[in-house]
């Protein structure tokens, strides 16, 4: 057996010579960037951050999990604002939007269960379905034909199925057929999750079973939560293990995250200016309508996307190149997102740039 260093120096390799291997990647203030999921222009708000501080009197950890002791008084008024917004009885904030998704699926499902979930699903929907022990089928991206044809082949086989898809689609931000998956749950005496994680605050379009979220892109803080029928929020809270097993995250994080919610819900603006720059993007790329500030420019291998990305950081924008495994082979691409924080000036600039590196007609 090779020395444990031996063995991550050799795994490493295999990474490198694949372009596989992912940098962390520090802000650089010298770049404009593009590479943020702060799509509300948030994080920085100053009410925002004076929350944040307020909050801090309180101790800089919540000190235990929710269970013991670290419920503090910043908990509820979130929870209850996070329900309201998604039209539900109950909200419940996890530690991070990864764990939110891997508790409640883990919680809700089992052996004997059936889950089937789009083919792009977010990593930690995938996880939750695996470490659930249920049955995990993928239906074609965002094809309701396959869906209907996989729950009419196996739904009857299983005790629970839950059908669960992103709302906007973190790679690509194209949206899911959502009224159509509700109806399909519905025939199929199926319970239906909507990942929202890359939403923008506005109101739900459709009545899910359960409401996923972050706290940590459009609120521009850190956490997720799940919002959905009191019994639900009741069990999550007694058997969700990422829940129980955790501590709470500290008062200042959901004192900053519900001040955030408080101005995305008041100043609709906000959205309405990021979704008018990714429109622009789109429309220079040739690419369909935005229903969402995440614009995809796909150029196939890493080479070019890491290429791309390394160009536009010379040309003094932070762009991320996004390569498998994290999105299919031979779809590597860059990864442009635009937030109520760019200006019509850092539009036209990236513009220029993609045009000049031929990336833009
Ligand atoms: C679709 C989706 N769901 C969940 C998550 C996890 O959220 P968080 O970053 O809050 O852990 C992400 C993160 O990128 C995501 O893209």
């Amino acid at each position: 057996m090779p020395g444990l260093t031996d063995h991550c120096q050799t795994e490493l390799a295999t990474r490198d010579a694949t372009m596989a291997r992912r940098q962390l990647r520090t802000p650089d203030a010298a770049l404009v960037s593009f590479a943020s999921n702060d799509y509300l222009g948030l994080c920085h708000h100053p009410q925002v951050i004076a929350a944040a501080q307020e909050a801090l009197v309180e101790g800089a950890g919540a000190g235990a999990s929710r269970l013991v002791s670290g419920n503090h008084a910043y908990y509820a008024p979130l929870e209850a604002a996070l329900a309201t917004h998604k039209g539900k009885e109950a909200a419940l904030v996890f530690g991070s939007g990864y764990l939110a998704n891997l508790g409640t699926i883990t919680a809700l499902m089992g052996k004997g269960d059936l889950i089937l979930a789009d083919k792009l699903a977010h990593a930690c929907i995938l996880d939750g379905a695996q470490l659930s022990g249920a049955t995990l089928k993928r239906f074609r991206h965002n094809d309701l034909a396959h869906a209907e044809a996989l729950l009419s082949e196996h739904r009857a086989q299983y005790r629970h199925c839950l059908i669960v898809t992103e709302h906007i689609f973190s790679m690509d931000g194209d949206r899911a057929p959502l009224v159509e998956l509700k109806t399909l749950s519905a025939q199929h005496a199926s319970w239906l999750m909507v990942d929202d994680a890359h939403g923008l605050l506005d109101a739900p379009p459709i009545a899910a079973d359960i409401w996923m979220g972050t706290l940590s892109k459009s609120l521009g803080a850190y956490g997720g939560y799940v919002a959905a029928a009191q019994p639900v929020i009741d069990l999550l809270t007694t058997s969700a293990r990422p829940f129980i097993f955790s501590t709470g995250l500290p008062p200042s994080v959901c004192a900053a995250a519900h001040a955030a919610l408080r101005i995305a819900v008041c100043e609709p603006e906000r959205r309405e200016r990021a979704l008018a720059h990714a429109q622009r993007v789109r429309y220079a790329l040739g690419l369909p309508v935005a229903h969402s500030t995440i614009v995809p420019l796909i150029l196939g291998s890493s080479e070019a996307a890491l290429a791309a990305a390394a160009a536009l950081r010379d040309a003094g924008l932070e762009v991320v190149a996004i390569r498998p495994p994290t999105v299919p082979p031979n779809t590597a691409r860059l990864r442009l997102t635009l937030t109520a924080g760019h200006t019509d000036t850092d539009i036209d600039r990236l513009l220029t740039v993609l045009k000049q590196e031929k990336l833009a007609a």
